[in-house]
């Protein structure tokens, strides 16, 4: 049989009338609920795929407490210093010695005292680097977060001078001590065993759990 034109045109209508419908009764088939969480999860189906290993790397710079993920790269204090002359002081002081920052004024520059005794530099209650448990966190920090409004910016070997020298500021490694993945988690934080652990269950001492009779009973 042969369709004449109108009668194409016609069948087309239909089927597409039928399609519109059948889509209407699915529409009305489906409950709020399911339509409501379909708006808020897009198919996002098929869309990119899972990162390298080297891709990760690129971007993820997490420096843990044992110090495995450290990068390859080496440093001193000595070569710390012409850096930190450059990249850190104007925050932190020539010496260490922390920048007050300006209360109110909105003022950028200002960073706490890395080394050396004082009054608090900063208005952040800033704990100092001999309070830091582990020497792999004192990287991690400077890798990762230095300078504050270029963070990522520091290359391996910047890194683990600048370690050096705060270290050495600090008067926990020798001045030409060579800081890299191997000896920098070999220096230990003279705070290490000053941390509690999380379930008092694991403090055997009792009186080192704080618990004194003065304040109620003790288990
Ligand atoms: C623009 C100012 C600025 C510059 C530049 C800067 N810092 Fe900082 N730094 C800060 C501030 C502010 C903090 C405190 C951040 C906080 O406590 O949240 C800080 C914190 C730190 C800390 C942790 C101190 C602690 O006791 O917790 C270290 C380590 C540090 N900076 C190292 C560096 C090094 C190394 C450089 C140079 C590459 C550098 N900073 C450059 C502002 C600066």
């Amino acid at each position: 049989m042969r369709f004449s034109p109108f009668n194409r045109f016609a069948a087309v209508i239909i089927v597409f009338g039928g399609v519109v419908t059948l889509c209407g009764i699915a529409a009305l088939a489906q409950t709020q609920p399911a339509r409501q969480a379909q708006r808020q999860t897009p198919a996002i189906a098929n869309v990119g795929r899972t990162p390298t290993a080297e891709e990760m790397a690129a971007v993820d710079r997490t420096v843990g407490t044992t110090g495995k993920e450290l990068p390859p790269g080496r440093g001193t204090a000595k070569e710390g210093a012409a850096i930190y002359a450059r990249k850190c002081a104007y925050c932190h002081g020539q010496n260490m010695e922390g920048v007050r920052q300006m209360a109110g004024t909105g003022a950028l520059i200002g960073g706490p005292r890395l080394a050396g005794a004082g009054p608090p530099t900063w208005a952040a209650p800033a704990s100092g680097i001999k309070f830091f448990a582990f020497v792999t966190t004192v990287f991690d920090y400077i890798y990762r977060a230095m300078p504050p409004y270029q963070p990522y910016s520091l290359q391996p070997d910047e890194a683990y001078a600048l370690t050096a020298y705060i270290l050495f500021k600090n008067d926990l490694i020798r001045e030409d001590t060579v800081m890299d993945r191997e000896t920098l988690p070999k220096v230990e934080m003279p705070n290490r065993h000053s941390f509690i652990p999380d379930k008092l269950e694991d403090i055997p001492d009792i009186e080192k759990r704080g618990c004194y009779k003065t304040y109620g009973v003790c288990p």
